[in-house]
């Protein structure tokens, strides 16, 4: 068996390209390993959203330096959004890697293994094209994405999994690196997003999580019939034994009234939104060109909580963008405080190398104002947060049990179990390995920002419990 490590950075869209990639390998004959000094093949599933994200990746890469001079048959590969981005600089920085492979090759990962083992010392670089190198569809199919048929087992759960309906975008916010990295937008058809649902869901799966940069924009027209979001959602809703439906992420100006509607209405969509607003202040969002004003943010966010009252809505914020003046983040306090958004993701401006901010703006708000913003923001989401999940207290919520929790203490059969909400919550109880992919009634005594704590509700089936199940069944 060869083994194989694998470190996955960044959003959700990598996390199920390494878990394809590594279901590619195992039938090669693979194994997983958490040692790099034991791997024959390392691959770093890379992102290029922030400077952090790259510079983690470089330092994991120089340290393994040493190890590739002791076993030079180790094949070294970068993945994802940096090798899109950087191309040959990663090889100029570490000159032992072996392959660079962006986003719209990882089906070759395999075949690029195999020739980097049989001749090495040969550096493979495959790579998208850029947005301006070419017609747009010649450019559209160079981002092919990967999505060969599914195996189940290789599945962190069997009974939850990511499916892609959308790759790219075309949104151009001046700070994201992602459009030119991910490529042009394109909605998957929906026969193939069906058919994958329905293969999943024979395989066991009971939730799947629909991805796409900005997911509530797909489209697309399939023999003479246009599909919006919000049929996808009704056609996917109709595959029998699905029980639940999430889908990340959402854009504000695309979150239309047939969306809500069709989240409203059917039972197995979670009542969760994440639709990143990035900002309080129009100014700033023109800077950023999101497309929207926060009048319209607003009237979205108000609209989804008139039509589901206990829908959970999380929000994206960048804080410390180009020019942003104490006032104008003081607005997007005001944002967070009127929303109570359930949990907000709050970043501090990371200028990427070609996006339009790079080239246009100044990186001009100092880093200890950028962090002493994003604490303050922090504390204030926190607050909200925690008192927005006390409201749990004493009440019974439908689990979707995921498996053991962080730190599951593990006594005999019972453990520590994390799972979720309808809306999205996390939940973390005592119970046992049997009820791993069950939907359980769990009473909350307890919580914080983050985590809601409770056990599970064991109903004594009474007369008229079992009067009922007689007339039923
Ligand atoms: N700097 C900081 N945060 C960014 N994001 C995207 N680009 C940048 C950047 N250059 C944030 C946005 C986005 C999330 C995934 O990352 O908030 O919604
Ligand atoms: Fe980046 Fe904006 Fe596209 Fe989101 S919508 S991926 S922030 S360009």
């Amino acid at each position: 068996m060869k083994k194989l490590y694998i470190e996955t950075v960044g959003c959700q869209m990598n996390l199920l390209d390494s878990e394809l990639v590594v279901a590619a390998l195992r039938k090669e004959g693979y194994e997983l390993t958490g040692s790099t000094a034991e791997a024959d093949t390392v691959l770093f599933n890379t992102c290029s959203v922030r400077q952090h994200a790259e510079d983690k990746i470089y330092s994991a890469l120089g340290r393994l330096k040493d190890a590739k001079r002791a076993m030079p048959d180790k094949v070294i590969g970068v993945m994802g959004c940096m090798a899109q981005k950087d191309q040959q600089l990663i090889f100029k920085r570490a000159p032992y890697v072996d392959i660079v492979v962006g986003p719209g090759q990882l089906h070759q990962v395999p075949q690029l293994v195999r020739e980097a083992r049989e001749k090495p010392g040969e550096q493979r670089l495959e790579v998208s094209l850029g947005r301006k190198e070419g017609a747009t569809d010649v450019i559209k199919r160079s981002h092919e994405s990967f999505d060969p048929l599914r195996d189940p087992t290789m599945r962190p759960t069997p009974f939850q999994a990511f499916v892609r309906i959308q790759i790219g975008c075309d949104k151009f916010c001046t700070y994201c690196i992602v459009p030119s990295v991910r490529g042009p937008e394109q909605s998957r058809p929906p026969s193939q997003i069906l058919a994958e649902a329905r293969q999943l869901v024979s395989e066991g799966c009971k939730e799947i999580t629909l991805l796409g940069q900005t997911v509530n924009s797909w489209r697309h027209t399939e023999e003479g019939v246009a599909w919006r979001f919000s049929d996808l959602l009704r056609g996917l809703h109709d595959v029998e034994g699905l029980e639940r439906i999430k889908f990340v992420t959402s854009y504000p100006k695309d979150m239309t009234d047939d969306v809500l509607e069709a989240i409203r209405d059917l039972p197995k969509c979670v009542k969760y939104l994440h639709v990143p607003a990035q900002h309080g202040s129009d100014e700033q969002l023109l800077r950023m060109k999101r497309g929207y004003t926060i009048a319209e943010y607003r009237e979205m966010h108000d609209r989804a909580k008139r039509w589901m009252p206990d829908v959970a809505i999380t929000s994206d914020f960048i804080v410390g963008f180009s020019g942003e003046t104490e006032e104008q983040f003081q607005q997007t306090m005001d944002l967070v405080r009127e929303c109570r958004f359930k949990n907000s993701f709050i970043f501090k401006y990371s200028e990427r190398p070609g996006t339009k901010s790079a080239d246009r703006l100044p990186d001009d708000v100092p880093d200890e104002v950028k962090r002493r913003r994003n604490n303050e923001l922090l504390a204030l989401q926190n607050e909200i947060s925690e008192a927005d999940n006390h409201r749990f207290l004493g009440s019974r919520v439908e689990v979707l049990v995921e498996g053991p929790s962080k730190k599951a203490a593990e006594e005999g059969d019972r453990l520590q179990l994390t799972g979720r909400t309808m809306c999205d919550r996390i939940v973390v109880f005592d119970g046992n390995r049997r009820q791993i992919g069950q939907t359980l009634p769990v009473a909350v005594y307890d919580a914080n920002a983050h985590t809601l704590f409770g056990a599970v509700v064991t109903d004594h089936v009474g007369p008229e419990v079992f009067s009922l199940a007689g007339s039923v069944g």
